[in-house]
């Protein structure tokens, strides 16, 4: 089989790697990143933390607005195709790399196969909920990470092609948990947080927030952004917050100040595992880490009004916060009950990559 597969932006690549490794032991993958992430520390460094074959194709569409990067992408993914002439195209999760895969191979009758298909945040001005709505839509192959997932799509009409595989991440971070643990123990990991004045935060394990804020919704709001750094000030323990560039760009737009949290630069894989690991909770507005918190037994605050990924409110291990100071203050400091409970298995059992293997190879009988 030949495939063609989109990635572009950080979680893809996480997502691709147990995937490509698996698919090219007996087939063809061309693997086209789009360049939606640029940096190397927001791009390069996964490739080589985790394998990642080198991509066959890149598109360096870069950054803009939704419909010029989107379209770009179109473009260019349209030409691949009709050279490449595959017989599917594979996309992940819900960037503008996915919607834009998807489309260009729908359009020439290219067979579209989803990972991480059949997530609803319910919210429309996500733009990551109209990717996935889109995309959905358009695909052959719906290969779902939970039964959620399965049942969101059963309501929209999607009951063709699609399986329940398991999530894929999960397969990323077993795979990567060991590794990252050798590479970052006995203080390891410190040294890597080093300031440019080599200067070691004092940090210590299980004794700070991890947090990440990158979502359109959080960072484009003025007051949002501000009463999330409010709240950060006013924690009990140390915030650690490896900054996406976006983020760090309207910090200084709006003059924030930074008290109590330490800023790192936006950290590789294995670093981050250890860092979620080792945190005593995950603060946090994207998708992949309030899952990646669960799979590592750190209980989680999500800073949005919505979850795609509700399996993990299950038993208080991740709680929503709406964005104002005291909202986030009480619940960071809700009573964690969920450490005395075993968690159950919503996410499959680590070899969602193998499965999709199979229901790519048999396609999807
Ligand atoms: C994208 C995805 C989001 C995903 C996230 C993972 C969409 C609509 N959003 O959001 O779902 O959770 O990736 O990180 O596809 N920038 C850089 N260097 C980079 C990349 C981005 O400086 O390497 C800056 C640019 O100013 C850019 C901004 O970040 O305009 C936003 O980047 P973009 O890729 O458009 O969206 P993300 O916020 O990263």
């Amino acid at each position: 089989m030949k495939l063609v597969t989109i990635i572009g932006a950080r979680p893809q690549f996480i997502k691709a790697e147990p995937f490509s490794r698996m698919f090219r032991k007996e087939n063809e993958e061309v693997l086209v990143h789009t360049g939606q992430h640029y940096d190397a520390n927001m791009s390069d460094v996964f490739f080589e933390e985790l394998g990642l074959p080198k991509p066959d194709y890149h598109l360096e569409v870069g950054s803009g607005s939704h419909g010029l990067q989107t379209g770009r992408m179109l473009e260019k993914i349209e030409e691949i195709i009709l050279k490449e002439l595959p017989d599917g195209l594979l996309v992940y999760g819900d960037t503008n790399s996915t919607l834009a895969g998807a489309l260009a191979a729908s359009k020439l009758h290219i067979p579209v196969f989803h990972v991480e298909a059949g997530l609803r945040s319910y919210n429309k001005l996500m733009p990551e909920e109209q990717n996935r709505i889109v995309t959905d839509h358009l695909s052959d192959l719906l290969l779902c990470p939970t039964q959620t997932a399965v049942d969101n799509l059963e309501k929209e009409g999607i009951t063709a092609g699609v399986f329940n595989t398991g999530d894929i991440m999960y397969d990323a971070v077993q795979r990567n948990i060991e590794i990252s643990k050798n590479r970052y123990s006995d203080g390891a990991w410190l040294d890597e947080l080093r300031d440019e004045g080599g200067t070691i935060p004092s940090l210590k394990e299980k004794e700070y927030y991890l947090a990440t804020i990158h979502r359109a919704e959080n960072t484009d709001d003025d007051t949002k952004l501000r009463e999330i750094f409010s709240a950060f000030e006013k924690m009990d323990k140390p915030v650690l917050i490896p900054l996406h560039p976006r983020t760090r760009k309207r910090i200084d737009e709006l003059n924030i100040q930074l008290n109590n949290v330490t800023i790192i630069k936006p950290a590789g894989y294995l670093l981050m595992l250890y860092l979620t690991a080792n945190a005593f909770m995950v603060v946090t507005d994207s998708g992949g880490l309030q899952k990646e918190a669960f799979f590592l037994k750190t209980p989680c605050t999500t800073l949005r009004d919505q979850t795609e990924w509700v399996e993990t409110l299950e038993n208080g291990w991740n709680s929503l916060s709406p964005i104002d100071v005291k909202t986030i203050l009480r619940t960071v400091s809700r009573e964690l009950l969920c450490v005395q409970h075993p968690q159950p298995r919503l996410f499959g059992d680590g070899n969602a990559a193998e499965h999709i293997c199979q229901i790519l190879l048999k396609g999807g009988e």
